[in-house]
């Protein structure tokens, strides 16, 4: 069983190379701001409470997406792996994974940071929202989330080092050549 985080901050290509890694090791793809998506087209009480924080760009609180990944992480049967696409988002949430997995007798194996410059996450963002239709792709919000990246998520990285599984990823240039390197950083971990 392999645990894989793919981090990085808004842009950084998470859910486009969570997709690839399907695609090629067959793992199961849990994508927290993709869950909360779903529950507020469903317009669950949970989707309710996250639509507030996502318009304005911040997070929603811990003991929710804890809560709401833990259900997730049971519904999974007979998976090798696990993608975990946008979570942790806070060191709190870090530690709330790390307890999870060890319940199972698992840990993360590999953090995958991308890292992209600002003004290309903006431009990558900008772009995006032409056709995603998401309510947090646009200018304000998208700068708003680069900075709660900034202050709340980028703390991640140093747990993830001291844990020793960091794994930082250059996540510019062509698509394929950045899903090679994270072939590197699985494959040496398999
Ligand atoms: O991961 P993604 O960029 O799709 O998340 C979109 C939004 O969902 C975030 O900007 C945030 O408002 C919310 N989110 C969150 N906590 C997470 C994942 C997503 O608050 N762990
Ligand atoms: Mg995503």
């Amino acid at each position: 069983m392999l645990n894989i985080v793919i981090f990085g901050p808004p842009g950084s290509g998470k859910g486009t190379q969570s997709e690839k890694i399907i695609e090629k090791y067959g793992f199961a793809h849990i994508s927290t701001g993709d869950i909360l998506r779903n529950e507020i087209k469903a317009e669950t009480d949970l989707g309710k409470k996250a639509k507030s924080f996502i318009d304005k760009g911040e997070l929603v609180p811990d003991e929710t997406i804890i809560d709401m990944l833990e259900k997730k992480l049971e519904s999974l049967e007979n998976v090798d792996g696990v993608i975990f696409d946008g979570f942790p988002r806070t060191v709190e949430q870090a530690k709330a994974l790390k307890k999870m997995l060890q319940k199972r007798g698992e840990d993360v194996n590999v953090m995958l940071n991308l890292e992209v410059k600002r003004q290309e996450l903006i431009d990558r963002l900008l772009k995006r929202g032409q056709v995603s239709g998401r309510s947090d792709d646009n200018l304000e919000t998208i700068e708003k989330r680069i900075n709660v990246y900034g202050e709340q998520t980028a703390p991640v990285i140093d747990f993830y080092k001291e844990e020793g599984t960091y794994r930082p990823i250059t996540g510019e240039g062509e698509i394929d050549d950045i899903f090679g390197r994270i072939c590197e950083a699985i494959d040496s971990v398999k």
